[in-house]
């Protein structure tokens, strides 16, 4: 048992939990940008309202919220530690290191990509999860469902939100350049064929995803969205 504790406190153990939790988010993204992006029918929010409704009400995805949360701890705790371990290994930089020359800016920022993206979905979280899950959401849509949608709507009226949102999403675009590529990498995925393809997903993945949330709030903050 102490081997296996070990394992996952070893340098390689805690990559691979980066890598594990940073897969399971990246997916996880991708359902809730979908989801998100029902908005965009326009229909006063009812198609969104009606997905976050069937959301809330399935256990399976109630179970897998559970996990989410416990993966995304793992992935924020994980993701500090090793920061840290790194700086205090290299405690004076190494004079012939060009950072520059080795790696890109944000491979190397991921510790600070990370914590703004904390910040945001401390924010996110109070805005959404917490009024959908705890303390109730007060309005009717078309179809007598929780207005969701409504929330969305008083949340992004307030231009800092827009602009905390838009800047989180800057940081995920480059959080999630880094770390798609990396994750692969550390589960030791590495094809000569398929390595570029999924280098080539993991580019437009992280674009697509952070422009479609990133639109969301500057839409509906423009009355694009209604
Ligand atoms: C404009 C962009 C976004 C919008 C409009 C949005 C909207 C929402 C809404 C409405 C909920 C509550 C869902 C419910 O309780 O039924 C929620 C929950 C959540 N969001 Fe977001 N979200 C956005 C971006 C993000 C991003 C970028 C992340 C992660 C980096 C994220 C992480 C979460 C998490 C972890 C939850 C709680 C779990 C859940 O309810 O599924 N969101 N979001």
């Amino acid at each position: 048992m102490a081997s296996f504790g070990n394992a996952f406190s070893s340098s390689i153990g805690k990559k691979l939990i980066m890598g594990i939790t940073g897969l399971f988010l990246i997916l996880f993204l991708l359902v809730h940008c979908f989801l998100n992006s029902l908005i965009f029918f326009n229909d006063g929010g009812v198609t969104f309202n009606t997905g976050a409704h069937f959301m809330a009400n399935n256990w399976i995805i109630r179970a897998g919220e559970i996990v989410l949360f416990i993966g995304l701890l793992a992935h924020i705790y994980q993701g500090f530690r090793l920061t840290f371990e790194n700086q205090a290994a290299r405690p004076v930089k190494y004079a012939a290191y060009n950072g520059k020359a080795n790696s890109k800016w944000y491979s190397r920022s991921m510790g600070l990509l990370g914590t703004l993206i904390l910040i945001f979905l401390i924010v996110h979280l109070a805005n959404f999860w917490v009024v959908s899950r705890f303390t109730g959401i007060p309005t009717e849509d078309a179809l007598g469902q929780e207005d969701l949608f409504a929330v969305m709507r008083q949340s992004f009226h307030n231009i800092w939100i827009v602009i905390l949102y838009v800047l989180a999403m800057v940081s995920l675009a480059y959080h999630l350049l880094h770390g798609f590529a990396s994750a692969f990498q550390t589960l030791g995925w590495n094809h000569k064929k398929y390595t570029p393809i999924l280098k080539g997903i993991g580019f437009w993945y992280s674009i697509l995803i952070s422009l479609l949330f990133a639109a969301m709030p500057i839409a509906v903050y423009a009355g694009l969205v209604n």
